[in-house]
């Protein structure tokens, strides 16, 4: 049994109520070392970055996909931050096979503020399987479960404190999508309580999709052990929901309008990196020549050169970079010591060390692993010659 007490207090610390920032009404967290502090690290937080990563072969062939850049961040760091701010620092991330790399990238979690906690998982058996592999770390903590390839603009902060005030056993973020089948999707009552959910269901019952943030009170302990595999061989998050529906517990709703972006494949981490930066803010720390034209929102890292090119914000590019003689054009985010020099490149993100040299064709939506190498030949004949990985996959003219 565990009990919830309030997340706030007033402006003036008397009580809970209103923000802390401000004498105005509206809500928000207390940020650390204020009593919400206190209260919030009673939450946990499980992060998934577990899974094969599949549909992003083949980048994640050898790399996690809770690790593919968006803004030149892996987006298991926008979980991560997205947490913090939220006040929940105790936090257990599950991995697979990957799980080295995702330990050398995070660390111990002091770098976010939190206390990270790896708890391997002997094989991706699904989301509710995870929390049975966590059980032991979660103990009797209400907590916050976040797919590490999940993307929310927004952060979760106002979804927090609504589940922490409130006395539901669970709580789930959906949004009206397109393409319902692709998720598991909620039916809700006029009170917003899930009444019914569905594993991407082929007949859509709803298009409000269940995205990969929810938040569990340790009663949901008692229905994952009986849960039996769905017919892609999983324990369902889904199901486990459903379980907590069906034994009388409450699961509420929080109808989400900002983006969100499952990133599973090509296209959607272009539109996540599109999606941050966006709202990038300029700042020029490496070294640009008088040859230069930097137009708009560019963010050049220490260590980066760029030499009689044109950057057309907002693009970022990384620390070490050497970019001569190109054209990188919005919505670009370019990896550290990458070697950019005759060619133009937009809508695209390039991983760290690779090298695009003299290609006459601009390159445009485009995922480009780490040190990867597209170049034009000098050798006759000018064909073209590709050395590419299981599941690559090249679009030419
Ligand atoms: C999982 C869940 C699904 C949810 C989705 C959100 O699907 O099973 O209910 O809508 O995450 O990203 P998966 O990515 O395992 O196919």
């Amino acid at each position: 049994m565990y009990h919830r007490l309030p997340a706030f207090r007033s402006a003036n610390g008397t009580g809970p109520g209103s923000c802390y920032h401000c004498s105005v009404g509206h809500v928000g967290f207390a940020p650390f070392g204020s009593w919400g502090e206190s209260v919030m690290r009673r939450m946990k937080g499980l992060v998934l970055a577990g899974g094969k990563g599949s549909r992003l072969r083949p980048l994640t062939a050898t790399g996690a996909k809770q690790l593919v850049p968006v803004a030149n961040k892996p987006v298991l760091f926008y979980a991560l931050e997205q947490l913090v701010e939220a006040g929940i620092t105790d936090i257990g991330i599950i991995t697979g096979d990957t799980g080295s790399q995702v330990r050398e990238a995070v660390g111990d979690g002091s770098a976010f503020g939190a206390r990270v906690t790896y708890i391997p998982q002997p094989a991706p058996l699904g989301l509710a399987h995870a929390i049975i592999t966590a059980q032991a770390y979660l103990a009797d903590d209400p907590f916050c479960m976040f797919l590490g390839d999940n993307f929310l603009m927004g952060g979760i902060v106002d979804h927090a404190r609504r589940f922490a005030e409130s006395s539901c056993q669970g709580q789930i973020l959906l949004k009206h999508v397109n393409d319902p089948s692709a998720f598991g999707v909620a039916v809700l009552d006029d009170a917003g309580r899930v009444t019914q959910l569905v594993e991407k269901p082929k007949e859509p019952i709803s298009d409000l999709a269940v995205i990969g943030v929810f938040f569990f009170g340790p009663e949901v302990h008692e229905i994952t052990p009986r849960l039996m595999p769905s017919a892609r061989g999983e324990l369902e998050i889904t199901d486990a929901i459903q379980g907590l529906i069906d034994a009388g517990y409450e699961v509420r709703s929080s109808l989400i309008t900002d983006q969100w972006v499952d990133t599973g494949k090509k296209d959607d981490m272009l539109e996540a990196n599109r999606l941050v930066l966006a709202t990038l803010k300029g700042r020029i720390d490496g070294s640009v020549d008088h040859a230069s034209t930097i137009v708009g929102e560019v963010v050049i890292e220490a260590g980066a050169t760029v030499a009689g090119s044109t950057v057309r914000g907002p693009a970022v590019i990384g620390a070490g970079a050497v970019i001569s003689d190109a054209y990188i054009g919005p919505f670009t985010a370019i990896g550290a010591s990458c070697t950019l020099s005759g060619c133009e490149i937009e809508h695209s993100i390039v991983l760290d060390r690779s090298i695009i040299r003299n290609v006459s064709h601009r390159i445009a939506d485009s995922l480009i692993g780490r040190e990867v190498v597209i170049e034009r030949s000098p050798l006759k004949p000018q064909a073209i010659r590709l050395l590419l990985g299981d599941h690559s996959s090249v679009a030419v003219i």
